[in-house]
């Protein structure tokens, strides 16, 4: 039995997702409050201003999900709500796919709902990823958390929109998966998404709908930050 080797795509991979979570970290300052987002690419982030934070900084940072406040909190990281804090100055969080205008699919990890409550209240929002999630026009599924009663009702609304809806189901777990809020997750196959921000409304407007994964909002405030191997580059500001 030999040791997992990362293979060269792996490795590429990991290291761009570093160079744009430690890119995002320097525009954090101290004294700010900043949105924590959920994925692995967030964790590269928290790494670094968990440095920071031995080293004197002050900050607070809003986690958007159970996974994010659980390496927070491993990291050392002071933690607030929304509750606490409306107005965040930034916030660094992942994507799934991101098209040249930065707008972007979502989701992936189900924390889409508190994901777009961090996104609406900070002032910064800073996308960090590799160049694999860029995409000239977006076409993955799209992620909807739903409450569990209206699941049926959505599936049909976004059939009558001409999407394929598939609910979500557990690894390890039989059925549906569950969010951090307790609801169901519908991904939805589209087959040409021309007008994201359009979608994002009409979705969001489904009765028991709580957010979809198109964040095409947010684009007036966003910075998309792309890794690769050596370092990181600002795609949009
Ligand atoms: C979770 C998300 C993540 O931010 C997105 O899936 C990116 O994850 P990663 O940085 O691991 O590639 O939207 O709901």
């Amino acid at each position: 039995m030999g040791m997992t080797v990362p293979s060269a795509t792996e490795s590429d991979q990991i290291l761009s997702k570093k160079h744009a979570g430690y890119y995002a970290v320097e525009l954090v300052k101290d004294g700010m409050v900043v949105g924590l987002g959920t994925g692995s690419t967030v964790f590269y982030a928290m790494e670094i201003l968990a440095e920071k934070i031995k080293n004197g900084m002050k900050i607070v940072g809003i986690p958007t999900s159970y996974q994010a406040e659980c390496r927070a909190r491993a990291y050392g990281i002071p933690l607030a709500t929304l509750h606490d804090y409306t107005e965040l100055d930034i916030a660094i969080d992942g994507a799934d796919q991101i098209d040249p205008k930065g707008n972007l699919i979502k989701g992936r990890g189900a924390a889409q709902t508190q994901e777009r409550c961090v996104a609406s209240a900070c002032r910064l929002f800073v996308v960090v990823a590799d160049a694999s999630k860029m995409t000239s026009q977006l076409s993955a599924p799209v992620p909807i958390e739903v409450i569990a009663s209206a699941a049926t009702l959505a599936a049909k609304r976004l059939r009558e929109m001409n999407g394929n809806p598939q609910v979500r189901e557990g690894v390890k777990k039989d059925g549906p998966v569950i969010t951090d809020n307790g609801n169901w997750i519908i991904d939805c196959t589209f087959a040409k998404i021309t007008d994201p921000l359009a979608l994002e409304i009409q979705i969001n407007n489904i009765p028991g709908v709580l957010s979809c994964g198109i964040f095409a909002e947010f684009t007036g405030k966003s910075k998309i930050i792309i890794g690769n191997r050596e370092s990181a580059e600002i795609m949009l500001h």
